[in-house]
């Protein structure tokens, strides 16, 4: 057994003699009926800048990555279009690929799930954990769509909320009021795929068996290594107390039909999605082993000395650091080294919505013109070691990559490159590069380096910029433009351009994790092979000289957003769903980040609200949660309002007042009589934090 190492700790505990490791990384693997969008970028560009950083070191890194190809969203997304699952996959595969390569993702391997070496996997780890006693056989009972001829998962379900009464809300929680529950409790549920009312059925289904005490033991240890304190204490809240059981068998199969892996010896039963996915992580990276003539084995086998990371969204924890370890653990492979959870992307301060034009998907960014360097170095900007969710906020977005890139850093290079090649022969001076600024920027290099590999990549940028401001302030001191009047201020001249542009040969090397196609830019502009942390001490040399100075970036036009907003806007135009049909995608995994949540002024215009004086209200008998209002909006008779607002306000208190209420919604037939009409309720939405562990929780239980 082996818990995760800290990536801090790992160098000493893994480098073989010559300080070199051997790492494999991976990102969560995108689910393949859905278009990729900036949400997704920010954990890629997380783990590529990381992954980079890694590489400069001369580390043997591999990075792999596939689609998540199986699963009932993808068959009945393949069957709304008309055409097989295999031929969907084939198509967002591409899409996918197409996104990751123009945001410079730098995957060794982009694979897919739903490939050969991936099944061979499944079954042998399956084998290899029934061979262990940990799978189970058993009957449930599940929702069934009579209709469809097909068991329906948790999101597949919608009805009226049982806490709220709200309507169309999901089997597993209420958008509404954040209530969870158990489909079960829906009030008039309906199947999302036909609309028809779910049967139960019963059917057998296997389990992996998590209640195991070996796998407690085995997560108990394990948790102890992992990086970020936020995972160890959600972890060991799943885990419980030693001795009280907590962890619940995972039911691992699916009923046909199902687009996936059939389970070996069990005809017409399928293993889960969330099975096949994180195996997918190895497939990949054993067809990359098999390309490049890798030993795949030695590095996942039990006591490998090679490291293996996660990066992944922090909804998804849950499956990484219990389901994931414990499947590779007893089936006789090496564990994650660690696991590197993110917080999610709010843009403007708010979840992404289409209606505002905000969930920006990879593809608009490029057709908009907008350089993907420019988001690369804002989510950097954003991005630490933690789960905090950062936000894009597009204002900010702009100033600070103008500031930052074009006003600090490239402006650096351009103030010096061309006294340089039109006075001195493109040639720096020698003697400058030990100057004393030169020092400074080289001993801040590999502290540069190192917040990369903590992933604290604002302290990197920042540090970075830092830096930027003391070179600006040398070259605003030094003035070259007014040393080039005077041919007697020609050998201060000299030293002011090289020393500008060695600063700015170290300030590329610290950026180039995150901005690789401008630094390759540099690298050729100065006439200098690729750069890697050990170049901090090889300074530029007048034996190479320059090449012209060609503009390196421009700046952000705000006219840009404003084009990427509306083309993103437009994506919830009628017609436009084959285009992005990313909204159903999500349902059964990611918390939905598509909601619109304003309303045009078309809908608004159709609700009555009217001033009512609340003439009445009691409690209601055998409910906690309602008060009977009765209103007076100045028609002949009162309305009978009931409200969920009893644990705010005493029936009493409400007498005499006047509210706001909606008068043309359908009246509503309640076990306690007929609502005619809405008042607002006072807001009392869950905080963002509870919502979010409420709907993880909902979604371990669907998986449980
Ligand atoms: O949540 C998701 O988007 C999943 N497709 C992630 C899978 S990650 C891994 F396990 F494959
Ligand atoms: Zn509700």
């Amino acid at each position: 057994m082996s818990a995760p190492i800290s990536a801090s700790a790992a160098p000493a505990a893994f480098a073989n003699e010559n300080g070199r490791r051997q790492i494999l990384v991976t990102s969560a693997l995108p689910y393949a009926n859905g278009q990729i969008h900036i949400g997704h970028m920010v954990e890629y560009i997380q783990t590529d800048i990381w992954v980079r950083a890694l590489r400069m070191h001369g580390h043997e890194v591999y990075y792999v990555g596939a689609d998540d190809t199986h699963g009932t969203p993808v068959m009945l997304c393949a069957e709304k279009e008309g055409i097989t699952p295999k031929a969907l996959i084939e198509r967002v595969w591409k899409e996918h690929k197409r996104d990751f390569d123009s945001f410079g993702i730098s995957f060794d391997n982009y694979y897919s799930t739903d490939a050969e070496e991936n099944r061979v996997l499944c079954d042998s780890i399956y084998t290899s954990l029934q061979q262990a006693g940990l799978i189970d056989a058993r009957d449930i009972e599940q929702a069934y769509d009579p209709v469809k001829e097909m068991f329906l998962p948790d999101r597949f379900i919608k009805g009226q909320c049982p806490k709220c009464g709200a309507q169309d809300q999901y089997g597993d929680n209420c958008e509404v009021c954040g209530s969870t529950y158990q489909p079960t409790e829906l009030i008039n549920p309906y199947s999302v795929v036909s609309g028809a009312t779910p049967i139960r059925k019963t059917s057998t289904h296997y389990f992996f068996r998590l209640s195991d005490p070996r796998c407690e033991e085995f997560l108990r240890g394990w948790v102890s290594g992992l990086a970020q304190p936020e995972a160890t204490n959600k972890m060991r809240e799943w885990l419980g107390d030693k001795g009280e059981a907590k962890l619940a068998d995972w039911d691992i199969s699916r009923d046909a039909p199902y687009f996936g892996f059939e389970i070996p010896g069990a005809p017409g039963k399928y293993f889960y999605v969330w099975v096949d996915a994180p195996v997918g992580y190895y497939a990949s990276f054993m067809n990359l082993a098999e390309c490049i003539g890798l030993d795949f084995a030695a590095w996942v086998k039990l006591g490998s000395k090679a490291e293996q990371y996660h990066f992944i969204g922090k909804d998804i924890l849950y499956f990484h650091t219990l389901f994931w370890p414990a499947m590779l653990e007893f089936s006789g492979h090496r564990t994650p080294t660690n696991v590197f959870a993110h917080g999610f992307l709010t843009v403007d301060g708010a979840k992404m919505s289409k209606s505002r034009g905000t969930f920006i998907t990879a593809q608009s960014v490029i057709d908009t013109g907008l350089n993907p360097e420019w988001l690369r170095y804002y989510f950097a900007a954003k991005l630490n070691s933690t789960m905090e969710d950062i936000d894009l906020n597009l204002e900010d977005f702009q100033a600070r990559v103008n500031s930052d890139l074009v006003g600090k850093y490239v402006n650096i290079a351009s103030r010096a490159a061309g006294f340089l090649i039109k006075r001195f022969d493109g040639r720096v001076q020698d003697s400058a590069m030990n100057h004393p600024l030169l020092e400074q920027l080289r001993a801040t290099v590999p502290h540069i380096a190192g917040f990369y590999e903590a992933r604290e990549y604002g302290r990197a940028l920042r540090t970075t910029m830092e830096l930027a401001d003391v070179v600006n302030g040398y070259v605003d001191t030094a003035k070259p433009w007014e040393q080039a009047k005077d041919p007697a201020n020609a050998a201060a001249l000299h030293e002011t351009c090289s020393v500008s542009l060695e600063a700015f040969r170290l300030l590329s090397l610290a950026l180039k994790p995150v901005l690789p196609k401008l630094v390759e830019s540099v690298e050729s502009f100065l006439g200098i092979a690729p750069l890697v942390w050990a170049d901090a001490a090889k300074p530029l040399s007048s034996a190479s000289p320059i090449n012209a100075y060609k503009h390196l970036t421009t700046r952000v036009d705000p006219k840009q957003i404003e084009v990427l907003l509306a083309a993103n806007r437009e994506s919830l135009q009628p017609g436009a769903e084959a285009a992005a049909p990313a909204a159903t995608a999500k349902k059964e995994a990611k918390p939905k980040q598509d909601e619109p949540d304003v309303i045009s002024i078309d809908d608004f215009a159709k609700v009555d609200l009217r001033v009512a004086k609340i003439v009445d209200c009691k409690a209601v008998e055998g409910s906690d949660k309602l008060l009977q209002l009765t209103l007076d909006i100045g028609e002949e008779k009162t309305r009978n309002v009931f409200s969920g607002i009893k644990s705010a306000y005493q029936p009493q208190d409400l007498i005499g007042k006047l509210t706001v209420m909606v008068a043309n919604l359908a009246p509503r037939k309640m076990k306690f009589g007929l609502s005619e009409g809405m008042v607002p309720r006072p807001t009392r939405r869950p905080s963002r934090v509870s919502t979010f562990w409420s709907r993880i929780a909902a979604r371990n239980r669907e998986c449980a």
